[in-house]
């Protein structure tokens, strides 16, 4: 069926929903904008179905990317709480606002003020993320947050495994989720990438069952895509 697409001049023609409020065709990927009109990190925008669709950049996200690379669990849903640890500048965060829609909320902590200041105008037209200034390595610094339903970190730093233990520690719900990049270079510069994730899913198993794995390459060299359930 062919779609009014008002921006993009392209036709969509296999477009369907593979997770909700995930859309795809070929190797594009889509969220239902949640602010209809808003460009932000997003130049194609288009009308289908009665709805707004907005394109997701899997180069410049990583989650986008391991949906492309074939991820078969991403647990993301509307409603959710989710607290997102190295929010930067707010892209990602704007899909993942999307997905969670107007009754879930995205903590999203940064530690650098030059980054948190520019997802200010985003929380403020979404609704649905408050920012935070924060080190993730220092949970007491947020520990006023509720619980949440995922966790999401995308730090990139040598300690990104410990991080997201203590903060699931604290702040994850039982049986809830926990989607990470394994960043290989960032752990460490010579041991090959395949051994570094060996060692980091081991740690990683004292605390959650590992539900999925993708690598990154080409979209993002050397990384290892984790989608993990607390146990
Ligand atoms: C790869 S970027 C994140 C990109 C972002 N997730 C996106 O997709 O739009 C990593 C971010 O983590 C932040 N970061 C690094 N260490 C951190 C820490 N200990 N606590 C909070 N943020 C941190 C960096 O300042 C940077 O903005």
């Amino acid at each position: 069926m062919r779609e009014e697409h008002l921006n993009s001049g392209v036709q969509y023609f296999q477009m369907r929903e593979i997770f909700p409020c995930v859309w795809q065709d070929g190797k594009h990927l889509f969220t239902k904008n949640l602010v209809p009109g808003d460009r932000t990190y997003s130049k194609n925008i288009f009308k289908f179905k009665g709805f707004e669709l907005r394109e997701w950049n899997p180069h410049r996200s990583k989650p986008a990317a391991a949906i492309l690379k074939g991820l078969k669990q991403f647990p993301l849903q509307k409603g959710m709480k989710v607290l997102y640890l190295g929010i930067a500048s707010g892209q990602t965060a704007t899909f993942f606002s999307d997905i969670v829609g107007k009754s879930g909320i995205i903590y999203g902590i940064e530690i650098s003020d030059r980054s948190i200041r520019d997802t200010l105008p985003l929380a403020e037209k979404r609704g649905n993320i408050a920012p935070i200034l924060a080190d993730a390595r220092k949970p007491e610094e947020y520990e006023w947050i509720e619980d949440v339903d995922l966790i999401f970190e995308d730090v990139a730093s040598d300690d990104q495994t410990p991080i997201m233990i203590r903060n699931s520690e604290r702040f994850l719900r039982k049986n809830g989720f926990a989607m990470m990049a394994i960043k290989a270079r960032s752990i460490d510069v010579v041991k090959s990438p395949d051994e570094i994730y060996r060692k980091e899913i081991e740690k990683l198993k004292k605390h959650f069952e590992i539900l999925d794995k993708v690598k990154l390459d080409p979209y993002e060299k050397d990384h290892l895509f984790l989608v993990m359930k607390k146990i």
